[in-house]
């Protein structure tokens, strides 16, 4: 049985983008998948210390709660990472996460994810233009793919300011799921 990761970088619990890595994960679940859904907002962790003792050892010498779960990174075979755009970029939360997965490079700068997970990428932003952070889009899935993960889907939903807004956009909806079955 595939084992899926989701992560939502937005604190806004019960929110668009926490909705949207949800229906990911559901698709997986239907497709036969276990998936877990981590909340960033809730998670204990903090900021990267450029300890670098990640560059002798595929995991992170600081005691919270992000060292746990870069092992089950290693584990997992899917993985989605979901965050709204909060200036242009994704929120300070996803950037903390992201800066943490340094163990998954080798001294090398090499991949140390050997299962190459899948992964979805599920972005929600406030302008009705899709277009308009695609070159961003484009970076995010650039350094992910460098780290060693298989992008399979970058999701961008657009036009979401309340939390629900999501919900009228049927047709994502339905684009999310299924790149949630691709991942099982
Ligand atoms: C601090 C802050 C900054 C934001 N910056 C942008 C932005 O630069 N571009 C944009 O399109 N939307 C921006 N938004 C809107 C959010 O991306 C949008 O409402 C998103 O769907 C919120 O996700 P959530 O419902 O999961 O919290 C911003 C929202 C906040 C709170």
């Amino acid at each position: 049985m595939a084992t899926v990761l989701g992560f939502n970088g937005s604190p806004r619990v019960g929110g668009n983008t926490d909705r949207l890595v949800q229906r990911v994960l559901a698709g997986a679940e239907a497709a036969g998948a276990q998936t877990r859904l981590i909340q960033l907002s809730t998670l204990d962790f903090g900021s990267c210390t450029a300890c670098m003792s990640c560059r002798c050892r595929p995991a992170c010498a600081l005691e919270d709660e992000m060292s746990g779960i870069v092992q089950e990174i290693f584990a997992a075979d899917a993985v989605v990472i979901g965050s709204p755009i909060y200036m242009w970029q994704v929120t300070g939360l996803t950037k903390l996460f992201m800066d943490r997965l340094y163990p998954v490079l080798g001294p090398d700068f090499k991949t140390r994810l050997s299962r190459k997970p899948k992964l979805v990428l599920a972005f929600t932003q406030g302008h009705p233009d899709a277009a308009f952070f695609r070159p961003y889009f484009e970076q995010v899935r650039s350094v992910l793919g460098f780290l060693g993960f298989t992008v399979t889907e970058v999701l961008t939903v657009t036009g979401t300011r309340a939390p629900e807004d999501i919900e009228k956009q049927a047709d994502i909806l339905a684009r999310a799921d299924a790149a949630g079955k691709a991942l099982a």
